[in-house]
């Protein structure tokens, strides 16, 4: 138990406690996610690694709610399998993890098994289809002021970040939003902006999100 003084200096901190907790919950989450949390099969299993800390929570908290669907997942997330303390620590653990958008030169003293983990590390999303200065503009005048300045998203506020997840994840996630089974805006459950949106549009917002980590 830490001392009352402690948690009011601190309220939204991690110890190493929760740390190593979250370490530990992560080795179910690498199954389908990767050992760190860099999502894989080109979208199937988004990336988690560098998301805010209370947008991964708050994702936890819907899927055991079952309010956000994810049959995957539902075994993982069941109160039994995944108790309040448990969300905060995975949650910790998974924000915290950096990955990078370049492989970095190949150092000689480096062993096989130390560039493999740079390599799994490394999440550099492929360029798509699509008007990227077109996207660009669209983003700047949409979603930037939520999704931050390109699209790293505002851990402050819980926004995710869109920039360095994959673009089949964003279409899908987008198709869930226009169709109402997420809800994108929670000060705004009607707000309709992604379904102002044509395919066409859509296409070039997620062409430029593809190139804002190649800088
Ligand atoms: C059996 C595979 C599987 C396992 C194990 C798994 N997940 Fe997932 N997870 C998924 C799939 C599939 C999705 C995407 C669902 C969708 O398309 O909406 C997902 C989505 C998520 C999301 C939403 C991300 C976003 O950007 O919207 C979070 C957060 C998440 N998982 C966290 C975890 C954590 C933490 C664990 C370990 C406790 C875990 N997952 C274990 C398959 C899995
Ligand atoms: C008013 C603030 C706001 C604006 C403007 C906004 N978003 Fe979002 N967005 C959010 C929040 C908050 C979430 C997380 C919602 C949740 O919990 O599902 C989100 C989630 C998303 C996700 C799901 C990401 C994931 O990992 O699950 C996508 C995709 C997305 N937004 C796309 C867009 C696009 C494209 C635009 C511009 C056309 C945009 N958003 C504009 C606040 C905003």
């Amino acid at each position: 138990m830490k001392p009352w003084w402690l948690l009011l200096a601190c309220f939204a901190c991690v110890d190493a406690a929760d740390l190593d907790n979250g370490e530990e919950i992560n080795e179910v989450c690498a199954a389908c996610h990767g050992e760190f949390a860099q999502g894989g099969k080109d979208g199937e299993y988004p990336r988690l690694a560098g998301q805010p800390t209370e947008f991964i929570a708050k994702q936890l908290r819907l899927f055991r709610e079952r309010k956000r669907q994810n049959m995957p997942m539902l075994p993982h997330t069941e109160a039994r399998e995944l108790p309040d303390v448990d969300i905060v620590a995975i949650a910790a653990y998974i924000a915290q993890i950096k990955l990078s958008s370049k492989l970095p030169p190949l150092d000689k003293r480096m062993d096989a098994l130390q560039r493999l983990m740079q390599t799994k590390k490394t999440l550099n999303i492929p360029q798509t289809q699509g008007n990227v200065s077109q996207g660009q503009r669209l983003y700047n005048k949409e979603c930037r002021f939520c999704h931050g300045q390109k699209g790293w998203g505002n851990p402050a506020k819980a926004v995710p970040m869109l920039a360095g997840q994959y673009t089949a994840y964003l279409w899908r996630q987008v198709d869930k939003y226009r169709r109402g089974e997420r809800i994108h805006d929670e000060d705004e459950p009607n707000d309709e902006l992604l379904n102002d949106f044509n395919k066409i549009q859509l296409q070039a917002l997620f062409a430029y999100l593809a190139t804002v980590d190649d800088e």
